[in-house]
């Protein structure tokens, strides 16, 4: 099995590059796994918390794709920090057409207690 690229820029700014990850792994799973800064994943991927929010490089929008209903009614729970390429982390699993993938964690929604991270 090939393993693929990505690379994720952190609240923080601080840009971690992986090389080595699994076919089906989603966002969130990476950057937890990795401590990026902004991933959290509180509900454990399933679409119901949107702490594992991203912005797909605009490059990759068009191959990561737009989100569904569910994914977009959540995102809609965040739309103060929501922009044009957001997608959950959780919904996004590498695949090898996005071997290369670059994302940048989104900023914490306003409404949240603990905006910090
Ligand atoms: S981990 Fe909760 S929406 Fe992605």
């Amino acid at each position: 099995m090939r393993n693929l690229r990505v690379t994720m820029t952190d609240v923080d700014s601080v840009v971690h590059r992986f090389d080595d990850v699994e076919d089906g792994t989603s966002l969130m799973e990476l950057g937890r796994q990795n401590g990026v800064a902004g991933i959290l994943g509180d509900c454990g991927g399933g679409c119901a918390c949107a702490t594992c929010h991203v912005y797909v490089a605009q490059d990759w929008y068009g191959r990561t794709g737009e989100p569904d209903e569910i994914e977009y009614a959540m995102l809609d729970m965040v739309a103060d920090v929501m922009g044009p390429t957001s997608r959950l982390g959780c919904q996004v699993k590498m695949r090898p057409e996005l071997d290369g993938l670059e994302v940048t964690v989104a900023p914490a929604a306003s409404y949240w207690p603990a905006a910090s991270y």
